[in-house]
């Protein structure tokens, strides 16, 4: 069974490592790559990943600050810690952990963090410098994923892939990203007629809709590999995947495992990605 599974620590392990390296690499040349982390309200899921986030930057010394607002913050007032935080040069990657209260425009919030500072990839400038093949901050989730298929040795080169759940922090990313691979996708979804007839085609299956156990055993075909991106809490309050581990496990040839995946591997491209930032700053120094 052990041989089946893509363990996200030992990847995110060598991501990090090679992180620290970079750190110490910048450092020597005067730049101390930082993270600014916006947090509104006290979404106990929200905390965690942002808890984590910052544990990762310490363990591989990338500065961090955390600039928690209440949820009746009003969307000027947090515009304007934006454009504070991307006019200061001291801070190279700007997060603002999602989802927002209700009465704050996402999109518009995204969209005003500079683009050159957008560690997460979500801005409309990288989302579509992604979509055309240029140079951007890819998405930590779905780099997270094609990350760990390379580890096992997956190449997506003419396999046909089914995504599931079309979201745009996941579904749609990776699907593009496994495109640019020359996969055949699939993207499936809540409207998508009979979902297990794709999946009994599919090569590599990644789940992303956030249901407990979502996918089954019988919905794969024999050897399939299975990237889990879901995570959520059963009845008993455990931690679990989008993917029904105990029937998936005897008929796929990989599967990332829910804890211990696709998540570590969301923060290990974080801290990739605020280093590419900081790199772009040194760059810039030298032009
Ligand atoms: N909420 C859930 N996942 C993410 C993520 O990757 N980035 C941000 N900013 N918010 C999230």
């Amino acid at each position: 069974m052990d041989n089946k599974i893509i363990s996200g620590k030992i990847v995110s392990a060598q991501i990090k490592e090679q992180v620290r390296a970079q750190v110490v690499s910048l450092n020597e040349k005067g730049i101390y790559p930082k993270l600014s982390v916006i947090i509104v309200g006290e979404n106990p899921a929200s905390l965690t990943y942002v808890k984590g986030k910052h544990k990762d930057c310490a363990e591989c010394g990338i500065i961090s600050d955390n600039i928690a607002m209440p949820d009746t913050v009003s969307q000027a007032e947090l515009l304007a810690e934006i454009d504070r935080l991307n006019k200061d040069d001291s801070v190279h990657g700007i997060l603002v952990q999602l989802p927002l209260p209700k009465h704050i425009n996402e999109y518009a919030v995204i969209n005003a963090i500079s683009p050159e500072k957008d560690v997460d990839g979500f801005t409309a400038i990288n989302v579509g410098n992604m979509n055309i093949g240029k140079d951007c901050f890819t998405p930590c989730t779905p780099q997270g994923c094609l990350d760990m298929l390379d580890y096992a040795g997956v190449d997506l080169e003419g396999k046909d892939v089914v995504v599931i759940g079309r979201s745009n922090i996941v579904g749609k990313p990776v699907a593009v990203l496994a495109l640019q691979r020359s996969a055949t996708v699939t993207i499936c979804h809540s409207r998508t007629k009979n979902i297990a007839e794709k999946t009994r085609n599919a090569d590599v299956v990644i789940v992303a809709v956030g249901r407990a156990g979502f996918l089954t055993g019988d919905m794969l075909k024999p050897g399939a590999v299975v990237i889990d991106v879901g995570i959520n809490r059963n009845e008993a309050g455990k931690l679990c995947g989008d993917a029904d581990f105990d029937s998936c496990i005897d008929v796929v040839s990989k599967i990332t495992p829910v804890p211990g995946g696709v998540g570590l591997m969301t923060r290990a491209n974080l801290l990739k990605n605020t280093i590419k930032s900081a790199e772009n700053c040194l760059k810039q120094r030298k032009n």
